[in-house]
Protein backbone atom coordinates (compact mmCIF):
# COMPACT_ATOMS: atom_id res chain seq x y z
CA UNK A 1 0.00 0.00 0.00
CA UNK A 2 1.12 3.23 -0.66
CA UNK A 3 1.98 5.71 1.98
CA UNK A 4 1.04 9.63 1.94
CA UNK A 5 3.79 11.71 1.99
CA UNK A 6 2.56 15.18 4.10
CA UNK A 7 4.40 18.27 3.31
CA UNK A 8 3.29 21.25 4.84
CA UNK A 9 3.73 24.78 3.47
CA UNK A 10 4.46 27.03 6.22
CA UNK A 11 6.57 29.83 7.53
CA UNK A 12 7.56 32.32 10.61
CA UNK A 13 6.69 35.10 8.45
CA UNK A 14 3.42 35.84 6.22
CA UNK A 15 2.89 36.78 3.23
CA UNK A 16 5.70 35.21 1.46
CA UNK A 17 3.96 32.67 -1.07
CA UNK A 18 2.95 29.73 0.82
CA UNK A 19 -0.44 29.39 -0.53
CA UNK A 20 0.99 30.55 -3.86
CA UNK A 21 3.11 27.70 -3.46
CA UNK A 22 1.00 25.07 -2.15
CA UNK A 23 -1.51 25.29 -4.93
CA UNK A 24 1.15 25.15 -7.74
CA UNK A 25 3.65 22.43 -5.97
CA UNK A 26 0.40 20.37 -5.32
CA UNK A 27 -1.00 21.31 -9.04
CA UNK A 28 2.21 20.39 -10.97
CA UNK A 29 2.72 17.08 -8.97
CA UNK A 30 -0.95 16.00 -9.47
CA UNK A 31 -1.29 16.92 -13.01
CA UNK A 32 2.10 17.28 -14.83
CA UNK A 33 3.26 14.21 -12.55
CA UNK A 34 0.74 12.01 -12.04
CA UNK A 35 0.71 11.78 -8.59
CA UNK A 36 -2.45 11.61 -6.68
CA UNK A 37 -2.47 14.71 -4.51
CA UNK A 38 -5.07 15.87 -1.40
CA UNK A 39 -4.55 19.69 -0.79
CA UNK A 40 -5.68 20.81 3.17
CA UNK A 41 -6.25 24.42 3.81
CA UNK A 42 -5.74 25.25 7.27
CA UNK A 43 -5.90 28.83 6.97
CA UNK A 44 -9.29 30.47 7.74
CA UNK A 45 -8.92 33.17 4.63
CA UNK A 46 -9.61 30.43 2.18
CA UNK A 47 -7.67 31.05 -0.52
CA UNK A 48 -6.61 27.35 -1.27
CA UNK A 49 -10.42 26.51 -0.80
CA UNK A 50 -11.42 29.08 -3.42
CA UNK A 51 -9.18 27.89 -6.18
CA UNK A 52 -9.81 24.25 -5.57
CA UNK A 53 -14.06 24.54 -4.17
CA UNK A 54 -17.10 25.72 -5.47
CA UNK A 55 -18.40 24.53 -2.15
CA UNK A 56 -17.54 23.27 0.65
CA UNK A 57 -20.44 21.45 2.59
CA UNK A 58 -17.45 20.58 6.02
CA UNK A 59 -14.29 22.02 6.46
CA UNK A 60 -10.91 21.06 8.23
CA UNK A 61 -12.30 22.27 11.49
CA UNK A 62 -15.50 20.09 11.17
CA UNK A 63 -13.17 16.66 10.55
CA UNK A 64 -10.68 17.52 13.41
CA UNK A 65 -14.04 18.14 16.12
CA UNK A 66 -15.96 15.08 14.92
CA UNK A 67 -18.63 16.83 13.32
CA UNK A 68 -18.10 14.91 9.82
CA UNK A 69 -15.71 12.50 8.52
CA UNK A 70 -12.65 12.98 6.22
CA UNK A 71 -14.64 11.51 3.24
CA UNK A 72 -17.48 13.67 3.97
CA UNK A 73 -15.01 17.07 4.03
CA UNK A 74 -13.10 15.58 0.49
CA UNK A 75 -13.92 17.55 -2.64
CA UNK A 76 -13.00 15.69 -5.58
CA UNK A 77 -11.81 19.19 -7.85
CA UNK A 78 -12.24 19.12 -11.46
CA UNK A 79 -8.99 17.46 -11.94
CA UNK A 80 -8.65 13.77 -11.70
CA UNK A 81 -5.89 14.12 -9.58
CA UNK A 82 -6.57 16.71 -7.29
CA UNK A 83 -8.65 16.58 -3.97
CA UNK A 84 -9.31 19.15 -1.07
CA UNK A 85 -10.27 19.43 2.08
CA UNK A 86 -10.99 23.02 2.68
CA UNK A 87 -10.87 25.87 5.41
CA UNK A 88 -13.75 29.05 6.74
CA UNK A 89 -13.39 31.52 9.22
CA UNK A 90 -14.98 29.19 11.74
CA UNK A 91 -11.56 27.32 11.82
CA UNK A 92 -10.51 29.82 14.59
CA UNK A 93 -13.44 28.69 16.90
CA UNK A 94 -12.52 25.44 15.99
CA UNK A 95 -9.16 25.17 17.22
CA UNK A 96 -10.39 26.89 20.56
CA UNK A 97 -12.95 24.49 20.93
CA UNK A 98 -10.50 21.14 20.56
CA UNK A 99 -7.65 23.33 22.75
CA UNK A 100 -10.32 22.64 25.47
CA UNK A 101 -10.83 19.01 24.40
CA UNK A 102 -8.63 17.33 26.50
CA UNK A 103 -9.49 13.93 25.67
CA UNK A 104 -9.77 14.23 21.76
CA UNK A 105 -5.76 14.51 22.18
CA UNK A 106 -5.84 17.74 20.79
CA UNK A 107 -1.95 18.37 19.61
CA UNK A 108 -2.12 14.70 18.19
CA UNK A 109 -5.95 15.53 16.32
CA UNK A 110 -4.70 16.23 13.16
CA UNK A 111 -2.27 13.59 13.06
CA UNK A 112 -4.68 10.87 13.25
CA UNK A 113 -7.02 11.94 10.85
CA UNK A 114 -4.36 12.16 8.45
CA UNK A 115 -3.33 8.84 9.00
CA UNK A 116 -6.68 7.23 9.01
CA UNK A 117 -6.77 9.22 5.58
CA UNK A 118 -3.26 7.46 4.46
CA UNK A 119 -4.81 4.31 5.74
CA UNK A 120 -6.86 3.99 2.69
CA UNK A 121 -4.20 4.42 0.22
CA UNK A 122 -5.58 7.03 -1.78
CA UNK A 123 -2.66 9.50 -2.19
CA UNK A 124 0.82 10.29 -2.60
CA UNK A 125 1.06 13.09 -1.47
CA UNK A 126 -0.93 15.48 1.05
CA UNK A 127 0.14 19.40 0.68
CA UNK A 128 -1.46 21.65 4.13
CA UNK A 129 -1.14 25.41 3.43
CA UNK A 130 -0.46 26.84 7.12
CA UNK A 131 -0.38 30.40 7.96
CA UNK A 132 2.09 32.18 9.96
CA UNK A 133 1.49 31.29 13.36
CA UNK A 134 3.12 28.95 16.60
CA UNK A 135 -0.56 28.09 17.39
CA UNK A 136 -2.06 23.98 18.08
CA UNK A 137 -2.83 23.73 14.41
CA UNK A 138 0.94 24.43 13.98
CA UNK A 139 1.97 21.92 16.50
CA UNK A 140 -0.22 19.33 14.95
CA UNK A 141 1.05 19.34 11.56
CA UNK A 142 4.08 20.00 12.70
CA UNK A 143 4.41 16.30 14.93
CA UNK A 144 2.76 14.78 12.21
CA UNK A 145 4.07 16.14 8.58
CA UNK A 146 7.28 13.97 6.48
CA UNK A 147 8.57 17.23 5.06
CA UNK A 148 8.14 21.13 5.71
CA UNK A 149 8.59 23.40 2.85
CA UNK A 150 9.50 26.65 3.81
CA UNK A 151 8.85 29.44 1.08
CA UNK A 152 10.93 33.27 2.01
CA UNK A 153 11.64 35.98 -0.10
CA UNK A 154 15.21 37.29 -0.61
CA UNK A 155 15.30 39.64 2.47
CA UNK A 156 16.29 39.52 5.73
CA UNK A 157 12.74 39.43 7.04
CA UNK A 158 12.21 36.52 5.56
CA UNK A 159 15.35 34.86 7.10
CA UNK A 160 13.86 36.11 10.36
CA UNK A 161 11.22 34.30 9.57
CA UNK A 162 13.26 30.91 8.73
CA UNK A 163 15.14 31.48 12.50
CA UNK A 164 11.40 30.87 13.48
CA UNK A 165 10.68 28.23 11.57
CA UNK A 166 14.01 26.31 12.75
CA UNK A 167 13.39 27.20 16.16
CA UNK A 168 9.56 25.65 15.81
CA UNK A 169 11.34 22.68 14.27
CA UNK A 170 13.82 22.05 16.89
CA UNK A 171 11.14 22.10 19.46
CA UNK A 172 9.10 19.49 18.58
CA UNK A 173 11.68 17.46 17.31
CA UNK A 174 11.85 15.32 20.67
CA UNK A 175 8.60 15.04 20.80
CA UNK A 176 8.56 13.22 16.95
CA UNK A 177 9.04 9.49 16.18
CA UNK A 178 11.13 10.30 12.79
CA UNK A 179 13.15 13.26 12.03
CA UNK A 180 11.37 15.93 10.28
CA UNK A 181 12.91 16.97 6.48
CA UNK A 182 12.67 20.51 5.89
CA UNK A 183 13.85 22.90 2.73
CA UNK A 184 13.78 26.33 2.22
CA UNK A 185 12.43 28.00 -1.10
CA UNK A 186 13.23 31.39 -2.57
CA UNK A 187 9.89 32.89 -4.25
CA UNK A 188 11.08 36.11 -5.30
CA UNK A 189 14.71 36.63 -6.37
CA UNK A 190 15.50 40.12 -7.13
CA UNK A 191 18.74 40.59 -8.68
CA UNK A 192 20.16 43.34 -6.37
CA UNK A 193 23.62 43.30 -3.56
CA UNK A 194 20.49 43.37 -0.82
CA UNK A 195 18.86 40.57 -1.76
CA UNK A 196 22.23 38.75 -3.01
CA UNK A 197 23.49 39.28 0.55
CA UNK A 198 20.01 37.91 2.39
CA UNK A 199 20.51 34.68 -0.01
CA UNK A 200 23.76 34.23 0.96
CA UNK A 201 23.04 34.32 4.39
CA UNK A 202 20.08 31.60 3.97
CA UNK A 203 22.88 29.63 2.07
CA UNK A 204 25.53 30.10 5.64
CA UNK A 205 22.65 28.91 7.44
CA UNK A 206 20.92 26.35 5.49
CA UNK A 207 23.47 24.78 3.30
CA UNK A 208 21.71 22.01 1.00
CA UNK A 209 18.11 22.12 2.24
CA UNK A 210 18.42 25.77 0.35
CA UNK A 211 16.17 24.54 -2.59
CA UNK A 212 18.19 25.44 -6.13
CA UNK A 213 15.51 25.93 -8.15
CA UNK A 214 14.16 29.61 -7.59
CA UNK A 215 10.69 31.40 -8.19
CA UNK A 216 10.91 34.54 -9.84
CA UNK A 217 8.76 37.21 -9.04
CA UNK A 218 6.05 37.98 -12.44
CA UNK A 219 2.74 39.50 -12.28
CA UNK A 220 0.89 36.54 -14.01
CA UNK A 221 1.45 34.73 -10.08
CA UNK A 222 -1.15 37.71 -8.89
CA UNK A 223 -2.89 37.63 -11.59
CA UNK A 224 -3.97 34.39 -10.67
CA UNK A 225 -4.68 35.37 -6.90
CA UNK A 226 -6.64 38.27 -7.09
CA UNK A 227 -9.01 37.19 -10.35
CA UNK A 228 -11.62 35.11 -9.22
CA UNK A 229 -12.64 34.43 -12.86
CA UNK A 230 -9.10 32.49 -13.11
CA UNK A 231 -9.33 29.45 -11.18
CA UNK A 232 -6.93 27.72 -12.68
CA UNK A 233 -3.11 27.18 -11.06
CA UNK A 234 -0.97 28.88 -13.26
CA UNK A 235 1.38 25.88 -13.41
CA UNK A 236 -1.93 24.42 -15.55
CA UNK A 237 -2.65 27.34 -17.37
CA UNK A 238 -2.41 26.99 -21.46
CA UNK A 239 0.05 29.33 -22.11
CA UNK A 240 2.89 29.38 -19.42
CA UNK A 241 4.64 31.94 -17.90
CA UNK A 242 8.32 31.50 -16.60
CA UNK A 243 6.84 31.64 -13.05
CA UNK A 244 5.21 28.47 -13.66
CA UNK A 245 8.51 26.89 -15.07
CA UNK A 246 10.00 27.81 -12.19
CA UNK A 247 7.82 25.97 -9.79
CA UNK A 248 7.49 22.78 -12.27
CA UNK A 249 11.74 23.43 -11.70
CA UNK A 250 11.21 23.02 -8.37
CA UNK A 251 9.01 20.34 -8.28
CA UNK A 252 11.65 17.91 -10.88
CA UNK A 253 14.01 19.05 -7.66
CA UNK A 254 12.31 18.46 -4.36
CA UNK A 255 10.97 14.73 -5.90
CA UNK A 256 14.14 13.76 -7.88
CA UNK A 257 11.82 13.66 -11.00
CA UNK A 258 13.64 13.52 -14.42
N1 LIG B 1 6.20 34.45 -7.79
C1 LIG B 1 5.40 35.49 -7.49
N2 LIG B 1 5.50 36.63 -8.20
C2 LIG B 1 4.72 37.70 -7.90
N3 LIG B 1 3.81 37.72 -6.93
C3 LIG B 1 3.66 36.61 -6.19
C4 LIG B 1 4.44 35.44 -6.43
N4 LIG B 1 4.05 34.49 -5.55
C5 LIG B 1 3.07 35.04 -4.81
N5 LIG B 1 2.83 36.31 -5.17
C6 LIG B 1 1.86 37.24 -4.60
O1 LIG B 1 2.27 37.59 -3.27
C7 LIG B 1 1.13 37.73 -2.43
C8 LIG B 1 1.28 36.83 -1.21
O2 LIG B 1 1.25 35.50 -1.66
P1 LIG B 1 0.53 34.36 -0.86
O3 LIG B 1 -0.88 34.70 -0.54
O4 LIG B 1 0.80 33.09 -1.60
O5 LIG B 1 1.40 34.39 0.48
P2 LIG B 1 1.10 33.70 1.88
O6 LIG B 1 2.43 33.41 2.48
O7 LIG B 1 0.18 32.56 1.71
O8 LIG B 1 0.38 34.85 2.68
P3 LIG B 1 -0.35 34.75 4.11
O9 LIG B 1 0.74 34.75 5.15
O10 LIG B 1 -1.19 35.97 4.15
O11 LIG B 1 -1.13 33.47 4.10
C9 LIG B 1 -0.09 37.39 -3.28
O12 LIG B 1 -0.65 38.59 -3.74
C10 LIG B 1 0.49 36.59 -4.43
O13 LIG B 1 -0.24 36.72 -5.61
MG1 LIG C 1 -1.59 32.06 2.64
Amino acid sequence: MKKMEIIAVKSGKGGCDKTTATINLAAADAVLFNKKVLIIDTDGRGHTTSMFCDDIKYQVGDVLLGRAAAEEAIVHTKWENIDCIGCGEEINEDMKELEKNIFMDPMHRFGKVLQEISKRGIYDRCYIDCNQDPDLMAVNILLIADRILIPARSDDYSLEGIHKMLEWIQQVSSSRESKLQYQVMITDKERNVESDDSVNKMKQLLGDRLCESIIRHQAKAVQHSYKPEIRTPFVLAKKRAGVADDYICLVKELYQYE
